[in-house]
């Protein structure tokens, strides 16, 4: 359950479907976010229009860790609570699956994360599941902040 209350997505919006991971990457890559260490190692929540794909939410499963990553809404539809769904759903999902603690490492969303119930935690306490992914190896440590909820 996230911390606050989700409004209804706008007309013309459907959330889960089916999907595939090129038509992921290939939004995740105009988001600017990265793709490299994406593969079956990550599920992913998608929403879309008519018009494709336009937002999508990961996760990486480590027993019960999980780790957050790759949100993100086409420019076009930001402002309308996607972001918002879309994550609700993948941590109902990782809360179905048997993860207990969910991490995510962000540069500038902070906000909206804490409006889903994350707190920010220090780096060198995360566990080394979360140490050993691409996403925490590869993130700037002086600008990516670390948060954590329970799920
Ligand atoms: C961050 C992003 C996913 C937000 O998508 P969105 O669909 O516009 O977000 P929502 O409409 O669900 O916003 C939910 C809440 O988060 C806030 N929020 C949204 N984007 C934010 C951002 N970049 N920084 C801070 N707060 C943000 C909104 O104000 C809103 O709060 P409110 O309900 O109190 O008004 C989108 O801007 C994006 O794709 N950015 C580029 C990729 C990125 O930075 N992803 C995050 C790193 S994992």
């Amino acid at each position: 359950m996230s911390a606050a209350r989700a409004l209804p997505l706008p007309a013309g919006i459907t959330l889960g479907g089916s999907h595939t991971l090129a038509e992921v990457k290939a939004l995740l890559a105009d988001c600017r976010l990265p793709i490299d260490d994406i593969s079956d190692n990550v599920i992913f929540v998608v929403a879309r229009t008519d018009r494709g794909l336009c937002g999508t939410a990961g996760l990486e499963t480590y027993g019960a860790i999980g780790l957050v990553r790759s949100v993100a809404v086409r420019a076009a539809s930001r402002g309308n609570g996607i972001a918002r769904a879309l994550c609700d759903e993948i941590i109902r999902r990782a809360t179905e699956g048997g993860v207990r603690r969910l991490f995510l490492l962000t540069t500038d969303a902070q906000a909206l994360f804490r409006g889903l119930g994350f707190a920010e935690v220090r780096r060198d306490s995360l566990p080394p599941a979360i140490r050993e992914t691409a996403q925490f190896r590869e993130l700037c440590p002086q600008t990516a902040t670390a948060m954590v909820r329970d799920a």
